[in-house]
């Protein structure tokens, strides 16, 4: 059966580690069998500065978006040649905007997944310096985000007076339809994990809000508690998010399936990221009923970019979790197989712990992007 692929590259090591993932998705081709058919999108900051500026992605690019069995995002934004901050569009929006947030809206992706396990062998580099600080059995959650509204919903403006900016309003929609929805997958979620919190073994689903001030938050905790009603078995809770980002820190082991706001969730997965061993190794999900979108929940990382040091595995995770998730829809068990041998190979080589990039093993001991890929194929191709 054929399949219609959407790679969105985008900006610095975006482009770099999409190119890893193509070559581990060439391989599986190979081993499987699989008709993929690929149409790469170039997209984001650079995308919009060398092509006059008008848009971030060229015509005709939300269509094959939609049309796609599976889209793969790898990360946008650049840096302005015009002042602080990534290149920003003439609507005043970050040019990568349309395949992000703008892909996310338009296919209704309204479920942000994002799978925190440290993988045993991963040490975190804490002070520059390798070392175990988090226990792999303590840290196995996932993050559910609410994808399409909140804080990044796009409804807000700024009030200019004599060419000066004086005030900017950025208004957040919590509304009960999607809250309601996201809700509901995170304790679907739950019960499909069957895997409970590391800390008693106990399926439970943690709403994390700000109900102590936000009306916006007292609507999803009110949603939250209703929709638990029809989850007997499934234990609660709700934590509040500032006391939270350090229970997560101290005992991880809590947490079995969190489920959040928009902008709660995009800055509470990159805390989490620390406990996994990095951005490097982070994947999110976006999923609604009829599409999905994998990406690396990391940026362009320009700094990185041009170095052959960018840790490809988040994408090829991501990879894994775009198969995984076709080879369900679609009743294709090869592709699920398929994804299964890339996380068996990348569970491997962490545990082998010496072809991996410097945010894992540090500078001294590091080997490049391509060379951690070119492993993981080796890998890979051993494994059927
Ligand atoms: N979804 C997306 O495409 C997305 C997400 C976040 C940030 N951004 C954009 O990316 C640009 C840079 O943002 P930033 O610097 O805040 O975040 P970033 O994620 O690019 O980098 C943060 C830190 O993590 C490191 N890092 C990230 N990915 C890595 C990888 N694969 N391997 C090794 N190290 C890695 C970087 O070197 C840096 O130290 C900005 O323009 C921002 O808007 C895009």
């Amino acid at each position: 059966m054929p399949y219609d692929i959407v790679c969105l590259p985008g900006d610095g090591i975006g482009v770099e580690v999409m190119d890893e993932a193509q070559k581990v998705l060439a391989l599986l081709q190979d081993m499987f069998g699989f008709d993929f058919r690929f149409e790469s999108i170039p997209c984001g900051g650079k995308y919009y500065l060398e092509n006059g500026r008008q848009r971030d992605w060229p015509e005709g690019s939300e269509e094959k978006c939609k049309a796609a069995d599976a889209i793969l995002l790898a990360a946008v934004g650049w840096p302005s040649p015009d002042g602080p901050g990534p290149v920003t569009m003439k609507n005043g929006k970050m040019a990568g905007y349309s395949p992000v947030i703008g892909n996310r809206v338009n296919l209704d992706l309204y479920a942000n997944v994002r799978p925190v396990e440290l993988y045993k062998g991963i040490p975190h580099i804490i002070h520059g310096r390798p070392m175990q600080i988090w226990d792999p059995d303590k840290v196995n959650m996932v993050f559910i985000r609410e994808n399409t509204e909140g804080l990044y919903a796009g409804i807000g403006g700024k009030l200019n007076r004599g060419g000066k900016d004086l005030v900017a309003i950025d208004n957040r929609i919590i509304t009960r339809e999607a809250s309601e929805r996201v809700i509901r997958y995170a304790f679907e979620l739950c019960k499909q994990r069957d895997k409970g919190s590391p800390c008693d073994g106990k399926p439970r689903v943690t709403a994390i809000v700000k109900d102590n001030v936000m009306d916006g938050c007292r609507l999803f905790r009110d949603i939250f508690f209703d929709v638990a009603k029809e989850y007997e078995g499934i234990e609660t809770g709700k934590d509040i998010v500032d006391a939270f980002t350090q229970w997560l820190m101290k005992e991880p082991e809590r947490y079995d399936v969190c489920v959040t706001t928009n902008l709660f969730g995009d800055v509470v997965t990159d805390l989490a990221s620390v406990l996994q061993g990095g951005m490097g190794l982070a994947v999110g999900n976006n999923i609604g009923d009829n599409h999905g979108m994998f990406e690396p929940i990391h940026g362009s990382a320009p700094p990185l970019s041009g170095k052959n040091a960018a840790n490809p595995l988040a994408m090829i995770l991501s990879t894994k979790e775009a198969l995984d998730w076709l080879g369900k829809r679609k009743g294709d068990a090869e592709l699920c197989k398929a994804a299964s041998l890339i996380d068996t190979a990348v569970r491997e080589q962490v545990i082998a712990g010496e072809i991996l990039t410097a945010d894992i093993i540090g500078a001294d001991k590091a080997s490049s992007c391509t060379a951690v890929t070119e492993e993981l194929r080796r890998r890979i191709k051993a494994a059927k």
